[in-house]
């Protein structure tokens, strides 16, 4: 029987932070692996360009976000790994997915709601229109699931939704996904322990490619709570709780243990402990990208590789959507 399918992406839009690994890409890793699924992993570039950005920069930013996925363990042998904007027929899919999109659904998305605060007119149309677009990265490869992080869940919903409206509209064609989400699917900014972690507040990001010394510098002055003791507890204590998922995602060791292991030691012990443990999860990843990023001419070829596979999927299923709506004579 045919393996169920899985589809993910990420924006080329800077260096990426344990958030996206965390939440997003370790996760893309261990599903490739398990080969269980067909995967399709994807450099959401046209989703980038809602937001400022410099011509001259987003070939390395895609590049760059290609090195990521291959250093984290992403194998273009396993995965089809593409670049969205090459494969013409998403863009297509999402015209017709946004005529059955009510405008009020997409006013309601919380991340449009943030990125256009305070410039309501002004803000693209991009912007408002991007979990549309994201609803055709999905249904165009019949994706059953979609690793993602928490603050990608309300894109999905919008996601199933179009998906059960076209079929009883038109016909069953699309299949309604489901997201995958992994134990931390919303780590938080070191600075602000109530805010995600987000590239848009560097300060308080953990990159991937950071040193052990930058490392060992952010989580030290990283937001800690009143008290001292190293307890989970995500009201009273945001910030120690953050570190303890954020070990306990790099250990695969239980937060209990862990409140164990650090019980009677002092946030400077334990803080220096997460960094190490970091640092050294990391490090095979940052020789790894060390070697990969001048390979540009290679990480080029993976992605003209899988954009083809990509595209003749798209556009088979947009041929499929075509005829169900009566416009493929
Ligand atoms: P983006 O860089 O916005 O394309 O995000 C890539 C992936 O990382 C998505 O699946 C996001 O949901 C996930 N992600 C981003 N920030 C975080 C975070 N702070 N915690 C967990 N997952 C995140
Ligand atoms: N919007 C996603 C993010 O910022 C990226 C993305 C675009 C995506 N299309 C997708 C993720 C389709 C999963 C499936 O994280």
């Amino acid at each position: 029987m045919a393996k169920p399918v899985l589809v993910s992406g990420i924006q080329p839009s800077g260096r990426l932070h344990i958030g996206n690994y965390l939440g997003a890409l370790k996760n893309f890793v261990e599903l490739q692996d398990s080969g269980k699924y067909e995967c399709y992993f994807f450099i959401a570039d046209l989703h980038s360009l809602t937001e400022a950005f410099d011509p001259k920069e987003k070939p390395k930013q895609i590049l760059e976000l290609v090195a990521d996925f291959l250093a984290a363990g992403l194998n273009p042998r396993k995965s089809t790994i593409f670049q969205q904007s090459q494969s013409p027929s998403h863009t297509e899919l999402a015209w017709i997915l946004g005529t059955l999109t009510p405008m009020g659904d997409l006013r309601r998305m919380t991340q449009f709601k943030e990125k256009s605060e305070g410039e309501k007119e002004t803000s693209n149309i991009g912007l408002f229109y991007y979990p549309v677009l994201m609803a055709a990265d999905i249904l165009f490869c019949d994706a059953k699931f979609v690793p993602v992080g928490h603050d990608q869940l309300q894109h999905l919903e919008l996601t199933r939704t179009l998906a059960r409206k076209f079929n009883s509209k038109f016909g069953r064609t699309f299949v309604e996904p489901q997201p995958l989400l992994t134990k931390t699917p919303r780590v938080m900014s070191l600075m602000n322990p109530e805010k995600k972690m987000s590239k848009s507040q560097p300060e308080g990001c953990l990159f991937l490619d950071d040193s052990p010394e930058e490392i060992k510098k952010k989580i030290g002055r990283a937001v800690t709570d009143s008290g001292s003791e190293v307890k989970y507890d995500r009201e009273k204590k945001p910030g120690v709780s953050n570190l303890l998922e954020i070990l306990s995602s790099f250990t695969g060791k239980p937060i209990l243990q862990l409140e164990k292991k650090f019980r009677g030691k002092n946030y400077a012990t334990f803080k220096a402990a997460v960094a190490e443990e970091v640092s050294e999860k990391l490090a095979k990843f940052r020789s790894k990208k060390a070697e990969l990023r001048n390979k540009t001419s290679a990480l080029r070829a993976v992605l003209v590789k899988g954009s083809g596979m990509a595209s003749v999927a798209a556009s088979k299923k947009i041929q499929e959507a075509k005829k169900r709506i009566g416009i493929a004579l």
